[in-house]
């Protein structure tokens, strides 16, 4: 079989680990029944697995409590569940304008339906500046933050600490959306003062498409926008409020959840930093190697570190042929295009033409890197052969 360049780790990450296929088979197989739903062996022992699970979810990212984890389908679920849930009206939030539209959707929702106002904040290479302009934004009315943790466009860092403290001091309410950073970037829901913290389980936690999760603090009570069955209080007529059933309705993602589970487990065999480092360095490498390219522009290229996200265009070529030429002459794989974040390419300045995305993973290496560097300058010797 030829062999694939896999850079479209931002939009899922590929190949998945063995032991996170083995998982499914398990789920299967081994543990297939319904969990919370039948008192028989099989489906207490499944819930116990499940229970499990979200013990090593809350350990990865600090939370104290693993019932105040609920499994959702993924982080859009998610983000629509907090950004609805926590019952805005009337009043002021802040945003950044990197978000994914994921986040930028729901909060459209709460302008036009909720009379809320929105300020965006934008990135810059001195964090300071950013918090200093968020805290300029903050007025009596304002009532919550909501960023991404790592941009999907062009990998720029919030520093969350800082952007807690803030929420803290302001008593705001603080949700995060980690869809880029869960599994390659360290996450501390307690020593960030996260209220909400919204992730996706099938990119760089390694697990399958569909599942994701939130957590919620105990002192906030999410109005649940899908009502089902738990399980559980089958007698009460409404959606029980108690987390993790409120968000929970419907008969669980059992083969999701166990690949999430073992997705973290391989995570923690070999470490987030090492994980990071590594991508940092394909990072580095990659955006030192085609700076020297005459026709490559690339996006943002100020924030160290950064997620391992690279956006450019090529000068001569539209971002969608590129993605195209890259797929089809040399078999790597990006993703063109606006990819999900409109106001990301308002701020960078390709809102009409878009821009190619590079996304590495663990499982990328330097030799794949560098054979994506020599495609880059044999497409630009092209174009100049050609203007
Ligand atoms: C920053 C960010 N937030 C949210 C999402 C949504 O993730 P999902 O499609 O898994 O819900 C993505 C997906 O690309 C993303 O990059």
């Amino acid at each position: 079989m030829e062999k694939n360049y896999y850079f479209d780790h931002s939009a899922t990450s590929n190949p998945k680990p063995q032991v996170v296929i083995n998982s499914v088979i398990e789920a299967l197989t081994i543990f297939n029944g319904n969990p919370s739903r039948s008192s028989h062996k099989k489906s207490i022992e499944l819930e116990r697995k499940i229970f499990e699970i979200r013990e090593k979810i809350a350990n990865f990212f600090n939370i104290k409590d693993p019932l105040q984890i609920a499994f959702t389908k993924n982080s859009t679920e998610a983000l629509n569940f907090a950004i609805k849930g926590i019952n805005l009206e009337n009043c002021h939030i802040i945003t950044s304008v990197l978000e994914h539209n994921s986040v930028l959707r729901p909060i459209n929702y709460l302008k036009d339906e909720k009379n809320i106002k929105v300020s965006y904040i934008i990135p810059d290479k001195n964090d300071e500046i950013v918090i200093e302009n968020i805290e300029k934004n903050i007025t009596s009315n304002t009532k919550a933050i909501i960023i991404n943790h790592i941009s999907n466009v062009t990998g720029y860092i919030f520093n969350l600490e800082k952007i807690g403290e803030i929420c803290k001091k302001n008593n705001l309410i603080f949700i995060v959306d980690v869809s880029q950073s869960a599994g390659c970037y360290k996450i501390d829901v307690e020593k960030y003062n996260i209220d909400i913290l919204c992730f996706t389980g099938h990119k760089s936690l390694l697990g399958i498409q569909g599942i994701g999760g939130i957590y919620v603090n105990k002192n906030i009570s999410l109005t649940p926008i899908i009502e089902g069955g738990t399980g559980s209080y089958s007698k009460i007529p409404r959606q029980p409020s108690k987390m993790p059933e409120c968000l929970e309705a419907g008969t669980a993602n059992v083969p999701g959840i166990l690949s999430l589970g073992a997705g973290i487990d391989y995570i923690n065999s070999i470490g987030l930093d090492f994980i990071f480092n590594h991508e940092w360095n394909l990072t580095q490498y990659f955006i030192k190697k085609i700076s020297t390219i005459d026709s490559v522009i690339i996006y943002d290229n100020f924030n160290v570190p950064r997620g391992p996200v690279v956006s450019i265009n090529m000068k001569g070529i539209n971002a969608s042929e590129l993605t195209n030429i890259l797929s089809e002459e040399f078999n790597i794989f990006t993703r063109g295009g606006f990819h999900c974040a409109p106001l990301a390419h308002k701020y960078l300045g390709t809102y009409d033409f878009g821009c190619v995305r590079f996304s590495f993973g663990f499982s990328n290496t330097i030799e794949e890197v560098n054979y994506c560097i020599d495609s880059l300058k044999k497409i630009d010797n092209f174009l100049k052969n050609n203007s």
